[in-house]
């Protein structure tokens, strides 16, 4: 008999529950929406919501919310946002304490329930979260990458599209290295239908949309009074569709790198293949000296915050 699939979102807030609805809405399969014990009732209300949006939309998934990790047993996909957002003020890195232990926890449960999924990590610091995750679980780092590239190329799409006055669909853009405020936007990778970006906008324009792009979580986080979730919620379902239908999506995100580019042990994002076995190939662009550089500089902070990541697991084992 056919199955459908199973997806289960380690975290119901903001992004689990704009996550769950474009699963069902997608018809990507059924949605277990997991939440701790104090938040079991809200991930229950969250769900029935939903289910209630089902006779109006049309769909046949199941979603349903729980607090116990039985529930997401032998799930296909996880996706984790379990974890604290950020404050104004706040920078990615400044999550670290508070966030490890999450996602600790998380991944000894996705390790007993869960030890065939395909896991996307949301929750931040981003690099540091998935890094963390794939080492506590021993999980093939194939089946285990975060969630950025996407999110952090859709922002530069935005900003250049809106720019250069043509469709977001003709807007091609690359941003590769930690999801942090170093973040490397590749220049000689953004194309408006193949043609050079710069063909279309200045340089001092484009110096001034990159800035923005790597301040564009905080630009939200400062208007909001926390962190985005629409545009990370639909990043992470295209990185999930592309496994799950075996698409072979080409898709920026942080993948476990082994030599590529020259780093090792550490998640980045970089442009990566993914399809039915998971993160199917790194892909290595050319890049430019400035751009080598720059991907220096954000991988060495992405290093730093592992580093603290190690001490604070190293002082919690003692
Ligand atoms: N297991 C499961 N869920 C947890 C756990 C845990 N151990 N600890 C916390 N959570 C839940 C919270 O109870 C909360 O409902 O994670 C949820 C996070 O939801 P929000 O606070 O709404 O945060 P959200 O905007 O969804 O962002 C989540 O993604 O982009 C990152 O920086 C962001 O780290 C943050 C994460």
């Amino acid at each position: 008999m056919a199955k459908r699939n199973k997806i289960a979102l380690i975290g119901a807030g903001n992004i689990g529950g704009e996550l769950a609805a474009l699963i069902v809405r997608r018809q990507l399969g059924d949605v277990v929406l997991f939440d701790i014990p104090a938040k079991a009732d809200f991930a229950k209300g969250k769900a029935l919501d939903l289910m209630q949006n089902a006779a109006i939309e049309g769909f046949d998934a199941n979603v349903v919310g729980t607090s116990d990790w039985a529930d997401c047993a032998g799930a296909d996909v996880i996706i984790i946002t379990a974890g604290v957002p950020r404050k104004p003020g706040q920078s990615r890195d400044d999550l670290v304490g508070i966030n490890l232990p999450i996602i600790e926890n998380v991944a000894n449960n996705a390790k007993a329930h869960c030890p065939n999924a395909f896991v996307i990590v949301i929750s931040n610091p981003l690099d540091v979260m998935v890094w963390a995750f794939r080492e506590i679980t021993g999980f093939d780092a194939k089946k285990v990458v975060g969630m950025a590239g996407v999110l952090d190329a859709a922002r530069l799409q935005h900003f250049l599209a809106a720019e250069a006055g043509v469709s977001h669909k003709d807007v091609r853009a690359m941003v590769l290295g930690g999801h942090g405020d170093d973040m490397v936007p590749v220049r000689s990778n953004c194309t408006i239908y193949g043609i050079p970006v710069s063909q279309f906008i200045s340089s001092e324009k484009l110096d001034a949309i990159e800035k923005r792009t790597r301040g564009g979580g905080g630009e939200i986080v400062k208007l909001m009074g926390t962190s985005a979730y629409y545009a990370p919620a639909t990043a992470a379902i295209e990185m999930a569709e592309a496994y799950l239908l075996d698409q072979k999506r080409v898709l920026p995100c942080a993948a476990l790198l082994n030599g590529e580019y020259g780093y090792s042990d550490l998640y980045v994002g970089v442009p990566v293949v993914i399809g039915g076995a998971g993160v199917e190939k790194i892909v290595e662009l050319p890049l430019n000296d400035n751009e080598k550089a720059m991907l220096a500089k954000s991988s060495e902070s992405v290093r730093g915050v592992v580093e603290v990541a190690k001490r604070l697991r190293a002082q919690s084992a003692t």
